[in-house]
């Protein structure tokens, strides 16, 4: 009842003229049955949104636009900053709220990930709401604690029906960009862990919640992770920068 959904989150890389580029290779590798399982997401710079949705509009690709990032407000004396409101009129489906490098090098907030998340509901987009922890929380035996705080204040004051309809992605820190991945059984658990602590706040609309895996994700472990009941996804950094292997992680059961 959970639609798949693999994401892929290009950070600092690409320009408008790579994007353009990126999405073409990645649509000539999938086939309309792929999205008729997975739904496909990139997240571009900010920068590259405005050529990634020409490209998705003029040829018509069921690829969705996803953005990594947005301000709560809807304009004002912000300066670089940017609004929810200007991401939809992209026509971005998905933005990113509360990553671990905004949240670690930026200083993002879980309440400041909260407004976030409603600023982008009430434009009618997705959230992908971030959580994980860090390798000293890990070791410390503080995972479960860190996760799901991040969980319950990320969703603070929204209805069962908001929740229902958003994404969550599980990230582990010390598994992002190190090649050092959860196993299988470890980030299904944590899934398994969110959303219970969705459904303790919000009931029965957690079983709608997409909850991805993300950190080192490839090719050649997105399947067991996807074997996982919890697992509904993965949202993709490094792999995703190659057209070839994030195709490769779309059509994991191939
Ligand atoms: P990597 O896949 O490069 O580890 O990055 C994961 C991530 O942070 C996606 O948002």
């Amino acid at each position: 009842m959970r639609k798949d959904l693999i994401a892929g989150n290009w950070k600092m890389h690409s320009t408008h003229l790579d994007a353009i580029q990126m999405v073409q290779k990645l649509s000539y590798r999938l086939d309309p049955a792929d999205y008729e399982r997975v739904d496909v997401v990139v997240c571009p710079p900010f920068t590259a949104l405005r050529s990634a949705q020409t490209v998705i509009e003029s040829d018509h690709l069921q690829i969705d636009l996803g953005a990594q990032h947005c301000f709560y407000e809807e304009k004002g004396a912000y300066t670089g900053e940017v609004s929810p409101q200007m991401l939809s009129k992209l026509s971005v489906s998905y933005v990113i709220a509360g990553h671990s490098e905004r949240r670690q090098i930026f200083g993002e907030s879980d309440d400041d990930v909260n407004k976030k998340v409603k600023a982008i509901l009430s434009e009618d987009m997705i959230p992908i709401m971030c959580c994980g922890e860090t390798d000293e929380e890990k070791e410390q035996g503080l995972t479960e604690e860190r996760v799901g705080s991040q969980v319950r204040l990320g969703l603070q004051g929204l209805t069962a029906d908001q929740v229902a309809g958003i994404v969550i992605a599980y990230e582990p820190i010390w598994a992002i960009g190190t090649g050092k991945t959860a196993s299988a059984d470890d980030a299904g658990d944590m899934c398994t862990f969110v959303r219970n602590t969705v459904a303790e706040q919000f009931g029965e609309a957690a079983d709608s919640v997409r909850i991805l895996y993300g950190g080192s994700v490839k090719a050649g472990n997105i399947a067991g992770l996807m074997a996982k009941r919890d697992i509904d996804g993965a949202l993709v950094g490094g792999a995703a920068l190659d057209p070839d292997s994030f195709a490769s992680i779309v059509r994991y059961w191939l």
